[in-house]
């Protein structure tokens, strides 16, 4: 099997190690690929949003099937261009991929198929915007509705940070594109939980809950981020309630990207928040699998490979209706200083070669010297997953990694999976 995964940070680094763990035969490209990447197979110097390139690079080295690991490039059609050449590959066309790409698109199909979802509106025009802020209740989120990396949702205590955030988005150029068109919503309290599930446009394959840590500090606190560290299995995502979001979220939301003429192929993500009352809602959808959700999940999903490729290929007949991990996995992100504004790059990294069993390190943003010096390239440079019998052996394990692994200036959270770790010791003390 000669398989290209598409992108470079700690998400492929994860895929590309689950492919070669699954099909140990297997060739791996990778375009961009990274350090991590390079040491499973072959890196490719192609963006991953050069389409033709990777079109032709599909044909040149003769891939089987090709995984698309960012939005960007599936929001740019990359999957359509590759189905149209013949070449299968696991993500959806950029029709589908607009749940993602367009919040404005992922608001109204909800409130066409009833999913659950925040109150909002949607304006591209500011007086109206402002007008909104000033009739609603406080606190607020304002969000960019086109793709901002992340950055482009705003949790607005006041209504004057509101109506900034409104205008910087719909005036200014700081959110470029993205921020031409923005959503104002009903803020919502509760847990965050990351429902994700493999599909065919049709039959659903739903992967363990994962539960991310978006800001930067520990406990809960400072600025957002792509993401500081997650893991799975999430005790509150009982089977009851995973059916619940099989039922209420992701089966709505895949038929109706069916019935408006965009079928979706690949990973759809529901970021769910669940009230204290029992309450679900959608605070978005994603058309990928998330970073770094995905190093945490990919490690205790064995074979799961067979399911992407099936899926690639339209041979796919899953058995079950969910996948079960083997064990718990918490994934923690060490991140360049300065991250998430402004990080600073070029600092040597150290890797020891003897860590614990049951760790694992991934690759994001690295680069390495010819001389084979290992660099910080990027903001969140390294993802290190800890496995364990329990979410707290887990994070202990990657926690000692995350400790030996040495660069300058290095951030981290030593607290992922906090919540998980103190019901399990209330639930042990309770007996
Ligand atoms: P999103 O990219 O839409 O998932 O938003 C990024 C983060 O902002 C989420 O993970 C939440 O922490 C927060 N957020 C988004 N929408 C809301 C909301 N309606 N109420 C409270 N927090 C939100
Ligand atoms: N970790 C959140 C995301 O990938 O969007």
């Amino acid at each position: 099997m000669r398989v290209l995964v598409v992108g470079g940070g700690g998400r492929e680094h994860a895929l590309s190690w689950a492919v070669k763990r699954d099909a140990p035969d297997a060739t791996i490209f990778a375009a961009p690929g990274n350090p991590g990447t390079a040491q499973l197979g072959t890196n490719l110097d192609i963006p991953a949003t050069a389409t033709d390139d990777l079109v032709r690079a599909a044909r040149d080295h003769r891939i089987d099937f090709t995984v698309v690991g960012p939005e960007a490039p599936l929001a740019a059609g990359l999957a359509d261009a590759l189905r149209a050449a013949g070449h299968p590959v696991f993500g959806p066309g950029a029709a589908a991929a607009r749940i993602e790409s367009s919040k404005a698109f992922a608001k109204e199909l909800m409130r066409r198929a009833k999913i659950p979802t925040a109150a909002s509106r949607t304006f591209t025009a500011l007086d109206p915007a402002l007008a909104y802020i000033t009739r609603h209740a406080e606190p607020l989120v304002v969000k960019a509705s086109g793709l901002a990396a992340g950055k482009g949702v705003v949790v607005c205590a006041r209504r004057a940070e509101a109506a900034r955030v409104a205008r910087a988005m719909l005036e200014a150029t700081a959110f470029g594109d993205a921020g031409r068109e923005i959503i104002i919503e009903d803020f919502l309290k509760g847990e965050e939980l990351s429902v994700l599930a493999l599909t065919d446009g049709d039959r659903l394959l739903l992967l363990p809950a994962a539960q991310d840590h978006k800001r930067l500090g520990e406990g809960d606190t400072g600025p957002n981020t792509g993401g500081m560290g997650a893991y799975c299995p999430v005790t509150i995502a009982t089977r009851g309630l995973l059916e619940r979001v099989r039922r209420e979220v992701l089966e709505p939301a895949i038929r109706a990207l069916a019935a408006h003429g965009a079928p979706f192929q690949g990973v759809l993500y529901a970021g769910l928040m669940l009230g204290a009352d029992g309450t679900l809602s959608v605070l978005e959808f994603n058309c990928r699998l998330g970073d770094p959700e995905t190093q945490a999940l990919l490690p205790v999903l064995p074979g799961v490979t067979r399911h992407l490729a099936d899926i690639a290929a339209g041979t796919w007949r899953p058995a079950e209706t969910t996948l079960t991990p083997t064990r718990a996995a918490v994934a923690a992100v060490l991140a360049a200083p300065g991250y998430p504004d402004k990080p600073q790059l070029g600092a040597p990294v150290v890797v020891p070669r003897d860590l614990e069993a049951g760790t694992l390190v991934f690759h994001a943003g690295t680069r390495r010297d010819p001389d084979g010096t290992l660099r910080v390239h990027g903001g969140r440079v390294l993802t290190v997953t800890g496995l364990g019998d329990t979410v707290a052996e887990a994070a202990k394990r990657s926690g000692d990694a995350c400790e030996l692994i040495t660069f300058p200036g290095k951030t981290y959270r030593r607290d992922i999976g906090w919540r998980e770790i103190r019901e399990a010791r209330a639930g042990a003390a309770r007996g």
